[in-house]
């Protein structure tokens, strides 16, 4: 079955939905070279979810399944696993596949300069590992993430910090040291659930600097810290970022 272009699309009743499928669909057209790529990583969040549909799509075309059902992708949580095998793609692991050739993931936020927020979803760490191992990383995301310029941070979403659990203490109280308004350890969906633990048995905390000027030395301050594994800054990493708009259309940065 041919890839369907994405002119053709059926207009979908959700405009979010619409601007993330169109983002991640003209991601996937345009930055994969089906002949010489052939490690693809695949982030998390539900963006990334048409981004895995598109390279279904393709591996179901006769012109390119053969390429496509080469190409070794590599997840970054349980969730793009799952993406990965529901989409009849080969999955793969970061230790037998260092180098990627290009990443495809999500953002929560997206500056001028195209730092961004990861780690809404809980999968920052490997979303790093992956996306600072490919040779070209991706973002696709809908209209509600670019900054206006620069990337900010508040009450309810700060930036997602990953840490040893035994060291919330410590490492709150360091925060608030580097200027942090609010921290909080992020718990699960009820009041009983406690704290969220990661794909590698840590916590998260999510900080609160507002706006974010100088995102890299915040980054490395952070990072200073003991007890911290990874920020949710991710600086200087991005190649492009494809920002879907509510008609479909989409802009590249
Ligand atoms: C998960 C992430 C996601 O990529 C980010 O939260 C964006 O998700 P969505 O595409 O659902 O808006 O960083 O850790």
């Amino acid at each position: 079955m041919p890839v369907p272009s994405i002119d053709s699309l059926p207009v979908l009743a959700d405009k979010l939905e619409s601007s993330k499928r169109a983002a991640a669909y003209r991601a996937i057209d345009e930055n994969i070279d089906f002949k010489t790529d052939k490690v693809i990583g695949i982030g998390s969040g539900s963006t990334v979810i048409y981004a895995a549909e598109r390279l279904g799509q393709y591996l179901k075309d006769s012109e390119y399944s053969d390429l496509v059902s080469e190409f070794i992708c590599i997840p970054t949580g349980f969730q793009s696993r799952r993406l990965i095998l529901d989409n009849g793609l080969k999955l793969g692991s970061i230790e037998e596949n260092s180098m990627i050739d290009v990443d495809f993931d999500g953002a929560d936020e997206i500056d001028d300069d195209l730092n961004l927020i990861k780690g809404g979803g809980a999968c920052l760490f490997q979303e790093k590992l992956v996306s600072t191992s490919s040779k070209k990383f991706i973002v696709v995301a809908d209209y509600r993430k670019k900054a206006p310029k620069y990337l900010s941070t508040n009450w309810k979403s700060g930036i997602p910090i990953e840490i040893v659990p035994s060291a919330y203490v410590r490492v709150s109280d360091d925060l608030k040291k580097l200027g942090a308004k609010h921290v909080i350890v992020r718990q699960g969906g009820s009041a009983k659930a406690g704290p969220v633990v990661t794909d590698n048995n840590n916590f998260l905390i999510d900080a609160d600097f507002g706006m974010l000027e100088n995102p890299a030395q915040l980054h490395d301050k952070i990072k200073a810290l003991v007890g911290v594994v990874e920020t949710g800054l991710f600086i200087d990493n991005a190649s492009k970022a494809y920002i879907g708009n509510a008609d479909g259309t989409v802009n590249v940065f």
